[in-house]
């Protein structure tokens, strides 16, 4: 099953570069930049990815993120990823990056734009994978931190394809980033926004109606309220769904738990992702895999999955 579900032509619609970042990567990283680590081995950092929640998960996110400060950084992370995609044919991917994540610590935001571009567009030309690169902001921070990324953005507006929202959900609802992304939309780009993983179905309702976002990220917890499975099925609201990051931070307690097969069969436009894929324990084949040993996934079942993913890309 792994190869035939490999094997599937598919598009990733929610996947984090910063999430990308492997041990390995991270320590020769950090051997090139002169930085200390708190772990001492590539081991003693894999084994500190066991997180009770989302935020736990945030914390060494960020602070692995620290490693990244060139051009060659951002380029070869976004490489490296999308060597994956080629191997695990994903033919299309639209990353997400969080500019503040590293603008906050003193890299220009032009080096981390310019690293991440020049890999995918070397990887439509060498590895035939197509891209369309989101801009993400971070909801912890206010919505004037946001404003003052999107002014950054937007000389380099050509690099760019989306604006999306991640980060601590709880406590900060979409509502809070309402004029950020009405100029967005008004400057061209289309929205989308992490919503429903840990917070509550309300948060999908003012993604939808407060930010005018095309697609949900996440969005499991849309299962809680009938009204709104109606809205999603009628529009086909595309959601970015990832199971093996819901386990891992406890969204779903168990794989045999997970809504995705019923909310595909109640006629949500579901899709399969890897969010944050060195962290969460595999790519896109191995969350497809997840599905077919926790939940009994049929390789039709997959075929539709898949060719949401196809159906909800931005980029065409
Ligand atoms: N949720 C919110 N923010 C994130 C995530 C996530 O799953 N991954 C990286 N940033
Ligand atoms: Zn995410």
């Amino acid at each position: 099953m792994y190869d035939w579900l490999n094997a599937l032509p598919k598009a990733e619609l929610h996947l984090h570069l910063e999430g990308t970042l492997e041990p390995e990567l991270l320590f020769k990283l950090a051997e090139r930049h002169g930085v200390a680590l708190p772990w001492g081995d590539v081991e003693a950092l894999r084994a500190a990815y066991n997180f009770g929640n989302l935020q736990e998960f945030l914390d060494l996110y960020y602070a692995g993120a620290d490693v990244l400060r060139t051009e060659q950084d951002f380029y070869d992370l976004t490489w490296a990823y999308l060597q994956k995609c080629k191997e695990q044919n994903v033919i299309h991917t639209e990353p997400f990056f969080d500019p503040q994540t590293h603008t906050d610590r003193g890299i220009p935001f032009e080096v981390v734009v310019r690293g991440i571009t020049q890999a995918l567009s070397d990887g439509e030309r060498q590895l035939g994978v197509t891209s369309g690169l989101i801009l993400s902001f971070l909801r912890h921070l206010s919505e004037d931190a946001a404003q003052a990324t999107l002014d950054q953005a937007l000389p380099f507006r050509d690099h760019f394809v989306a604006v999306g929202l991640d980060s601590s959900e709880k406590g900060h609802p979409p509502s809070k980033f309402k004029r950020v992304f009405a100029r967005a939309r008004a400057e061209g780009f289309p929205a989308v926004a992490h919503a429903g993983e840990e917070g509550p179905p309300e948060y999908i309702w003012e993604a939808l109606d407060q930010l005018g976002v095309v697609r949900i990220d996440h969005g499991v917890r849309a299962f809680e309220d009938e009204r709104l499975m109606d809205r999603l099925v009628d529009q086909q609201i595309p959601l970015t769904v990832c199971p093996l990051s819901n386990t891992k931070l406890c969204v779903f307690d168990d794989m045999s738990q997970h809504t995705i097969l019923k909310m595909l069969d109640r006629g949500l436009k579901v899709t399969v992702n890897s969010d944050d894929p060195a962290y969460f324990g595999g790519y896109v084949t191995e969350n497809f895999m997840a599905l077919h040993e926790g939940l009994g996934m049929t390789q039709a079942q997959a075929q539709r999955l898949a060719q949401n993913s196809l159906d909800a890309r931005l980029v065409k």
